[in-house]
This record gives C-alpha cells, structure tokens and sequence, in this order.
C-alpha cells in the first residue's frame, strides 16, 4: 500500500514538531512493510513571507492530490497586523474548506500517572477520555461577516449559521465515533438562546433515532464548560458546532493539562488533515524543546482514519505511551527542576520503542 501525503510544517514549532511526525511514519511505514510518499510545501506564514499568500496554489494542488495531510502549526506575532485575508489563519481555514473536512476529532485523554499535569485534583481529572467532535467548516466562521460605517459608530456583524444536511452529517460522524467508544453522545449548543442550536438539538435528536445503541444527550455550552471541569471524567463523546468546539477543545487540552500531547483529525471530505492541537508557540520556535508528541500522535490518527491502518496507528500510539511510562518528558510536561529530553531526543524515543515492538512482531 502506498501513503501518498502532503507535509506542511508551517511556522514557529511547527517544523521541529512535524519534521519528528515524518521520521515515526517513515520507520512504522518501513516495519510494517508500507510505502510512504511525503511532499513538504509551505502554507501560513512561511507561505506568506516566501509568495504572499498564506495557501499558495501549489501547497493546494499537492494537498488535493494527496490522501492525508500532516500540518504543523500556522500564525506568529510577525502577522498579526496582516489583513484577514492575508493572515495565516486565513490560509489554514481555507485548505480545511478546500478539503471539505468537516468533522474534526480532537480526543483529551489523561493517561495513567499524568495526573499530575492537570490544573485540576488527580481524583477528579483521572480517567478522563472525551473525543470532541467539532463541526469545522460551517457557523460563525463560515458565516457574512461585515464591518459597516465610520470611525466611532463602525458596526460590525459575524453570523453563525447552519443548514440540515451540515448538522446530519456531523451527527452521523459523532453518532458512529461515540459506537466504537463508551456509546454515550453528549450535544452541546445554546438552544435556549440560539436559532442555529434548536435546529442543531432538532436535528441531531432526529439522527440519533438510527443509532439506538448510543446514549444521546444535550446540554447547554455554558453549562459544558462547568462540568468540563468540575468532572471531566465522565464525559465520552462530544459533538458541538465549530466555536463551541474550538472553545471545549481548548479547555479539555487543558483540563488534562498536556496540550503538547494532544492530536487531532478533520475528516469526513476528501482525504483527512491532522494537525496537533498546540499553535505555533513562536516563544519556543527554533530551541528545539518543543514537544512532538501531538503531532507524532496526529500521524498515527492519520493512518487509522485516512488509511485504516489501526495497528500501524495503534503501534504508535503504544510507543508513545511506553516513552512516558518509562519518565521521559520534554519541558511542557516535565515537572519544576527535572530533567527533559529535546525534540529530537523524544523523536529518537518513540523510533526506538517503534523498532522493539516490531522486533516482537
Ligand atoms: C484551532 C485554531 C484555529 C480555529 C485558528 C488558528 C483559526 O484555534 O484549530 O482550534 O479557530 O479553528
Ligand atoms: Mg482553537
């Protein structure tokens, strides 16, 4: 079988964190026998400082052509003042759209003994594993945005909007990730408030009809962000639209206290883009401390949801576990005054693990 995927590094941590994600893939593609074909091509800011355009057309074209994508990291204080358009963010929602992935899984899992990473008591946080399912290409980002009128009485307008067939086919993602897991569905809008979110509960409750197997309920977003941290254990499934899910995601990344750790997945168009969930970090870009996990985690969920390779993703996943088990930590997760291994140092770890579970095969 032949990996055919596009590389997109981006900017600040990015290229460190996702020149250690390519290293993993090719090792795991090599001991289990798979070809890999990876082109690197820039987007975001490092796309906007080498062509003015933070997706250029030929990132777009290799993406399209592809069968996944493995992005690192986009935006930096260097762009701040750019116009939206111009914005590397602007580059990164456009190749979402371009690709049509619309559901994005963002899973927070606290994982034996990290307790001591989280904000929260070890009690309330242990056990936690929730898979956010965002919907990502529709709502208030996707929605007229305008800025009308002068100096000093400038109005402006962001709508957030959603059709049937945008929120069914979210539903159906969540609905059959929520199968494969604990079976227990939580829907969160602001349907006492929201048009958009009593249509959201209307049609999310009408999908749920053809998975009798799952447990589906609803809950408010503020009320959701409460209960994310006062018992964050007893989540399984989340499914929400987009800002909603940008905003929860963030929170559980923190509520298990290891955004480093974490990866994520947009599905559901053509191919797949997986990206950890950690930004750019430009105050760490270049020292080579950042920690590569989340995106050597995203390439594992790439070849589980693009590919269907679940032991090769499941090889890495178990690597990763066995690195932490065994103590190694980079800096975002060491405690005050250890000692913590370096990018490639983590890297180097996880091939090593990689190579004694294949010598066992
Ligand atoms: C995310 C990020 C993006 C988003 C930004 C960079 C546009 O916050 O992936 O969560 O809001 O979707
Ligand atoms: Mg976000």
């Amino acid at each position: 079988m032949q990996i055919t995927i596009t590389t997109l590094p981006g900017d600040g941590i990015g290229p460190e964190v996702t020149g250690q994600a390519v290293r993993v893939l090719e090792t795991c593609a090599e001991i289990f026998g798979r070809q890999l074909k990876a082109t690197e091509k820039n987007v975001g800011g490092a796309a906007l400082v080498a062509s003015n355009d933070p997706l250029p057309q030929d990132t777009l074209d290799a993406c399209l052509a592809s069968d996944a994508v493995l992005l690192g990291a986009v935006g930096g204080p260097a762009f701040d003042k750019y116009p939206a358009k111009l914005r590397p963010e602007a580059g990164l929602l456009r190749l979402r759209k371009e690709l049509g992935v619309f559901a994005n899984l963002r899973p927070a899992v606290c994982l034996p003994g990290m307790e001591s990473l989280s904000p929260l008591r070890p009690e309330i946080v242990r056990g936690t594993d929730v898979m956010i399912v965002r919907e990502l290409l529709g709502g208030v980002y996707f929605g007229a945005r305008s800025t009308e009128g002068d100096s000093g009485s400038r109005r402006a307008t962001d709508s957030m909007t959603y059709s049937e067939p945008e929120i069914e086919r979210i539903a159906h993602v969540a609905f059959k990730i929520a199968q494969g897991r604990r079976k227990q569905l939580l829907s969160v809008d602001k349907a006492n408030v929201l048009d958009s979110s009593r249509l959201w509960r209307d049609v999310v409750t009408r999908v749920g009809a053809s998975y009798p197997d799952v447990k589906l309920s609803h809950a408010y977003v503020d009320s959701t962000a409460m209960a994310l941290v006062s018992r964050p254990a007893t989540f399984d499934v989340i499914v929400t639209e987009n800002m909603f899910g940008d905003i929860l995601s963030d929170q559980a990344g923190a509520v298990v206290g290891s955004l480093g750790l974490l990866p994520s997945a947009s599905v559901g168009g053509k191919g797949g883009l997986y990206e950890p969930v950690h930004g750019s970090a430009p105050d760490i870009a270049g020292q080579g401390i950042a920690n590569p996990l989340g995106a050597i985690l995203s390439a594992a969920m790439m070849l589980r949801h693009s590919f269907q390779l679940e032991a090769e993703a499941a090889s890495i996943e178990n690597a990763v576990k066995q690195v932490l088990a065994q103590g190694h930590r980079t800096r975002d997760l060491s405690e005050q005054g250890a000692l913590s291994v370096s990018t490639p140092q983590m890297g180097d770890l996880v091939l090593k693990q990689l190579r004694n579970v294949a010598v066992r095969k």
